[in-house]
């Protein structure tokens, strides 16, 4: 092996090809030289930048832990000078967060700052998004397990107790009573059990217990019913594949979706007929919801609501690293396509690591 003779020439093309940028300043923070990388990031040339501009006019500031933009105790001053961010302003006037690392390095009767920079603001982004997604994975987690709590509060508590007072009133009513106190007990008789099975439609509506219990499928066919005679929209459930149970996140997150499509048919498709198909393909379990009415066109939305609902759904796909796809024909009818891809063991296959993948 021949060791490699470090040069000056393959020194100054090191310096000219890194892809960090790479600039020295001198004691005055005038900039003295500066390499390709730098004038790339920074859009001006070697030319304009070397004698001419100080480092103060392209950096505006550094981040540290308690401050997100400051000029207080410059890097350029410290004697000693650990790896840092600070931001650089380009010719263009964008401001780019760079992480930098510096070395003071002696030169002909003086002594240079070399600074070694690079944009960070792709990594940022995609931190930013993490984060945000994080943050929505708690919201949507916090939430399930609220309405869970409060759905069997209403079941078991509530529920219980109007329960109870139905008994005591059928047993009160079976006594020798006068006409007119009958046909008042007759009248809470029936608000009692008609508040009962409100309360019991409110605890489904909430959470129903036969997605933790039963599964999906079985959930989706009660919900079906239920939508029936609540809306009086007909739906037609086919299931292909295998019948099997996935992880309560992914049964939950279809089920929110398949909720959330067919609550916007009932509200807008103006149609009484929809199509439901789950389909369990080994690697990937799809779910679609179809409606042969208005439609409506997804790149221009007219919100007639919160206007939370689609991206709620992409949201919740997305955590477990499926995807949604939403086809709308106005005048033909709109179709939502989840896909959700599984491991082998019918598990997301592809999941975010701060999501709980039971
Ligand atoms: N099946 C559908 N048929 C016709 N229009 C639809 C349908 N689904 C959605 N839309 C249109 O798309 C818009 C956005 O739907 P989205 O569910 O995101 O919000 P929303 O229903 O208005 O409010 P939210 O769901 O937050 O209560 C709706 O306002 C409606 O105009
Ligand atoms: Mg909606």
């Amino acid at each position: 092996m021949i060791p490699l003779q470090i040069s000056s020439s393959f020194l100054e093309s090191l310096f000219q090809n890194v892809s960090d940028a790479i600039l020295a300043i001198n004691r005055d923070g005038m900039i003295i030289a500066a390499n390709r990388s730098f004038e790339a990031m920074s859009g001006y040339t070697v030319q304009e930048l070397v004698g001419n501009i100080n480092l103060c006019d392209v950096c505006i500031g550094m981040a540290t832990c308690s401050e997100e933009m400051t000029c207080v105790e410059c890097f350029a001053k410290r004697q000693k000078l650990p790896s840092f961010q600070m931001f650089v302003r380009t010719k263009s006037g964008e401001e780019l967060p760079v992480a930098a690392s510096s070395t003071r390095l002696p030169t002909e009767g003086d002594e240079a700052l070399v600074l070694i920079l690079r944009d960070i603001t792709e990594q940022q982004r995609v931190e930013r998004e993490r984060h945000q997604r994080q943050l929505t994975n708690y919201v949507i987690q916090a939430q399930e397990e609220e309405r869970k709590r409060i759905s069997r509060d209403l079941h078991d508590g509530i529920g219980q107790a109007l329960y109870s007072i139905m008994v005591g009133l059928r047993v009160v009513n079976q006594l020798q009573l006068e006409s007119q106190v009958k046909a008042h007990l007759d009248e809470v008789q029936q608000l009692t059990s008609r508040t009962l099975e409100e309360v019991k439609n409110l605890s489904v509506e909430l959470r129903p217990s036969a997605l933790d219990d039963l599964g999906l499928v079985p959930a989706i066919r009660s919900y079906l019913k239920r939508f029936d005679e609540t809306f009086g929209i007909q739906s037609e459930l086919t299931v292909n594949g295998k019948r099997r149970r996935y992880p309560s996140v992914v049964e939950t997150a279809l089920y929110r979706i398949l909720q959330e499509a067919m609550t916007n048919a009932a509200k807008y498709a103006d149609t009484d007929q929809l199509f439901i198909t789950l389909t369990d393909a080994d690697d990937n379990i799809e779910l679609r919801i179809v409606d042969k009415g208005v439609g409506f066109d997804p790149e221009h939305l007219r919100i007639k609501g919160t206007g939370l609902g689609l991206f709620g759904m992409r949201e919740r796909a997305s955590l477990l690293g499926g995807s949604v796809r939403i086809d709308s024909v106005e005048g033909v009818g709109t179709r939502i396509e989840v896909s959700i891809p599984l491991d082998e063991k019918g598990g997301p296959k592809y999941v975010h690591s701060f999501v709980d993948r039971r």
